[in-house]
């Protein structure tokens, strides 16, 4: 399906302090392959499959389209990483997230509340997001629940595990 044209994502710092400053930015191509090692790794922790099995090139694809990281500052001990991810695609009848990570040693500190927030923010009033989820992956459904997303549908034996995925909207 062709996807529609890309919306506009502006880049913002969160200031907490000169450059000791947790900056919320869109993706770039080049954060490709530092996305994957963090998809890898939390592939690895989780318990349940998060989302299809895509190659680093598939990964770098997405990043030429809409999303956005949350890039440690270096000040932080973070060294310029990238802490958490999410990517999605504009359909045009709504946003709809593809993958969203944070990594694991970095979870648990407000990150992809962050982020989810700022996608909030950002979207066209109109425009609805759309996401799936294992239903048994228990952190990020109730971080989808306290964002105010409602299940919509599910797909029986969706996951390699025969887990369930469930269809959340955010209207
Ligand atoms: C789900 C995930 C993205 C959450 O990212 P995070 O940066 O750790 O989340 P935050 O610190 O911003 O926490 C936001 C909310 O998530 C939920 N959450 C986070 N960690 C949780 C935990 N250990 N147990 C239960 N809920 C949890 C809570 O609702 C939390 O809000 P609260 O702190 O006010 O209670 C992260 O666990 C992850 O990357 N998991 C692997 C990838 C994945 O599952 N992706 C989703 C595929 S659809």
């Amino acid at each position: 399906m062709a996807r529609s044209a890309a919306p506009k994502v502006q880049d913002t710092e969160l200031h907490l302090g000169l450059d000791l400053t947790p900056m919320i930015r869109s993706v770039r191509y080049e954060d490709a392959s530092h996305i994957f090692q963090i998809l890898e790794r939390a592939r690895k922790a989780s318990a349940v499959p998060i989302g299809p099995n895509w190659s680093e090139k598939q990964i770098a694809e997405e990043c030429r389209g809409v999303g956005y990281v949350f890039e440690q500052p270096k000040a932080l001990g973070g060294g310029g990483e990238l802490a958490a991810f999410l990517l999605f695609r504009d359909t045009g009848a709504a946003w709809e997230i593809t993958f969203l990570a944070t990594d694991p040693v970095r979870q648990g500190q407000g990150f992809m509340k962050a982020l989810l927030e700022r996608m909030r923010d950002d979207r066209p009033q109109e425009r609805p997001i759309w996401l799936e989820v294992h239903a048994e992956n228990v952190k990020a459904r109730r971080l989808y629940e306290q964002q105010g997303f409602e299940i919509v549908g599910e797909r029986p034996k969706y996951y390699a595990d025969g887990g369930t995925a469930l269809l959340y909207n955010l209207g």
